[in-house]
């Protein structure tokens, strides 16, 4: 059993403690928001908070995250009207929409220490994300709207 707090809620998960995150999320607490790339770190996929920091949660195991504070898409913000979830729809970002969750919380992670990051910080922050339709410009461009709005 380990507890940990997930989008604001003290929970306990019963589960191995060398289970992935990315697992722990989808298969035990049904967060699926949460994607599975790669698994072996490549993607950003799996991006998700602890403690405010972007992880990826498919090399991180439920022990390292015991007695911490995990925030998933669903924890973003309470009606999924994040400035950027709202950019994310006026620039239309999604494609298939797979790699889009740990888009955003790579992009979160990002405007929560640089809130009005250069074009040049937002490529250099996204770059360990993986989109395979090609999303990237409309991305940034999201990125850097979403930066005006005060995100
Ligand atoms: S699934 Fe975790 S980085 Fe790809
Ligand atoms: S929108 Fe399809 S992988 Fe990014």
């Amino acid at each position: 059993m380990v507890q940990l707090t997930v989008n604001g809620e003290s929970r306990q998960v019963d589960a191995p403690a060398a289970m992935p995150l990315l697992w722990a999320l989808r298969d035990v607490l049904n967060l699926t928001g949460t994607k599975y790339g790669c698994g072996i770190a490549q993607c950003g996929a799996c991006t998700v908070h602890v403690d405010g920091t972007a992880v990826r949660a498919c090399q991180t195991s439920l022990g390292d995250v015991a007695g911490r504070a995990v925030t998933t898409i669903e924890g973003l913000h309470p009606e999924g009207a994040h400035p950027l979830q709202q950019a994310w729809v006026a620039h239309q970002v999604p494609q298939c929409g797979f790699c889009q969750s740990g888009q955003i919380m790579g992009a979160a992670a990002l405007l929560k220490d640089t809130p009005r990051p250069t074009e040049a910080q937002v490529e250099e922050a996204m770059a360990g994300h993986i989109c395979r339709c090609g999303t990237y410009g409309r991305i940034k461009a999201a990125i850097l709207d979403a930066a005006q709005r005060g995100a």
